[in-house]
């Protein structure tokens, strides 16, 4: 299966999805920010890592639509949104229907948007985490794949809680890939996402990090 990873910063999800060694051939990684870190992750590996900035564009419309025609040369079964943080419209995201995922940094639907971990704090919850899921139109807010929940400690500060959360990050997304790759994704009629396993029974997915 070929996938098409989209980001704009440091490139850590990337990382952990190179790391994972998973059954998928990365056909490229693009960045909407020439200076990200991952697209050097990229390179080191002999991925083309294909700058496309999205200052050089007059309108969202017109950087989506080259987008599109930068991801479609390679002609990807998945595109995965890795730390891309840019708000895609909504004719992108249909051309990708179904085969477009992305990871969030918290249990949505709570905390969709910026700033989740000293949102997170703010409330005082106590289970805190992230989602991989499957990208609509409504932002943070498509089909959920898996989620992996950590504790909040008394101590934590948005820093703290933002490194445990990524480490739980590393660990869903080559999972949530994998799965897409192997066809055990099932997209139901409501909306919501199961994993056939093996004896072709389906389970809804959840993983618990360090809870005390
Ligand atoms: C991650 O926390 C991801 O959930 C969010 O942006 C961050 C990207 O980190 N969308 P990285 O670039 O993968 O290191």
């Amino acid at each position: 299966m070929k996938l098409v990873v989209l980001i704009s910063g440091r490139g850590s999800n990337l990382q952990a999805i190179l790391d994972a060694q998973l059954p998928v051939e990365i056909a490229a990684v693009i960045s909407n920010r020439p200076d990200a870190a991952g697209l050097d992750l990229a390179r080191a590996r002999g991925i083309p890592a294909l700058p496309l900035d999205h200052k050089q564009y007059a309108s969202r419309e017109a950087f989506d639509n080259a987008l599109i025609e930068v991801i479609d040369r390679y002609q990807p079964e998945l595109v995965v949104l890795a730390g891309y943080l840019r708000i895609l419209g909504d004719s992108f995201v249909m051309h990708y229907a179904g085969r477009l995922m992305n990871i969030h940094p918290s249990l949505l639907p709570s905390f969709p948007g910026l700033d989740t971990h000293a949102r997170a704090l703010a409330e005082g919850v106590k289970i805190h985490g992230c989602t991989v899921h499957f990208v609509t139109p409504m932002l943070d807010h498509g089909p959920i794949i898996v989620q992996a929940a950590v504790a909040v400690h008394s101590n934590d500060t948005a820093a703290t809680l933002a490194a445990r959360v990524l480490a739980a990050e590393h660990r869903v997304y080559p999972k949530a890939i994998a799965w897409f790759a192997q066809g055990r994704l099932l997209l139901l009629d409501n909306g919501q996402v199961n994993l056939r396993d093996d004896s072709g029974s389906e389970q809804t997915l959840f993983i618990s990090g360090s809870l005390p």
